[in-house]
């Protein structure tokens, strides 16, 4: 794969393991993979795969065991933490999938906790439009105990976008919502990529959801294993059973 500037994010034979000798997992084992400015990838895989290790490694989460990342430019192999700390809060946006709201903190306060940490005051009104962007503009008050599963998921999707970030890295943001607020996340998700020229990595189980993408990576073992450009829901499901038939 060639690396080039018009490169979001570049995966040059990326590796993971946890644990060392015989125990070890090797979550990613040497991925390449590059997402162009301004589009839009789906990551499908088994459970397990290495999707969430994938996206935390790009988003310099995480530190591969071997091989490169670049984000916008910055190789971030070497980088000190309190350099990839910057860098995440400058460009990066991240959607865990287990939401990581403060419990002690109203919605909010959750959203405006990005800009706080850079030392920004965060303008109420931004704030509120980012609320309001994922339809909780009357949740602005509650706890996220006092909100539902995929209430709480559309908080965090709200911190990752208020610092419009140039990478939204998403681990399962439809995966608690119902259909019709899921729709309404990925139509968000791909405005950001159309009109703002942001770059969206998302990861999923849903072919429908994938399908808003404009390409489709799929992982197996740690492993790439084939993707899919311009998908749609038929070709993506054929793709997921072909990769879950045994081969003699
Ligand atoms: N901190 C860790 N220590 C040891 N092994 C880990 C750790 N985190 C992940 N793994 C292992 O790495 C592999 C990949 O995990 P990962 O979370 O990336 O999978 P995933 O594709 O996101 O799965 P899911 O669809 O269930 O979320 C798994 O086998 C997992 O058990
Ligand atoms: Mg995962």
């Amino acid at each position: 794969m060639n690396g080039s500037d018009d490169d979001a994010v570049r995966l040059r034979s990326v590796s993971r393991r946890y644990g060392a000798g015989d125990g070890a997992v090797p979550a990613l084992d040497d991925v390449s993979l590059a997402f162009p400015r301004g589009t839009f990838t789906a990551v499908m895989g088994p459970s397990g795969s290495g999707k969430s290790t994938l996206l935390q490694c790009a988003a310099g989460l995480d530190r591969p065991t071997s091989g490169s990342v670049v984000v916008g430019g910055t190789e971030l192999t070497g980088l000190s933490e309190r350099r990839l700390t910057l860098l995440r809060r400058e460009r990066v946006g991240f959607v865990f999938q287990a939401f990581n709201l403060l419990p002690s903190l109203t919605a909010a306060q959750n959203v405006a906790l990005p800009l706080r940490l850079s030392g920004r005051r965060p303008a109420r009104g931004r704030v509120r439009e980012a609320l309001r962007q994922v339809g909780l503009a009357d949740r602005a008050r509650h706890r996220p105990t006092e909100l539902s599963g995929g209430q709480q998921q559309r908080v965090a999707l709200a911190r990752a976008l208020i610092t419009r970030p140039e990478v939204l890295f998403a681990d399962e943001p439809t995966g608690a919502l119902d259909s019709r607020t899921g729709r309404e996340v990925l139509a968000l998700l791909r405005d950001m990529v159309d009109d703002t020229g942001q770059t969206v990595v998302m990861v999923t189980h849903d072919p429908v959801a994938a399908s808003c993408a404009d390409r489709v990576v799929f992982l197996v073992d740690g492993h790439v294993h084939g993707d899919l450009a311009t998908p749609t829901a038929t070709t993506i499901a054929t793709h997921l059973t072909d990769l879950e038939t045994p081969r003699p």
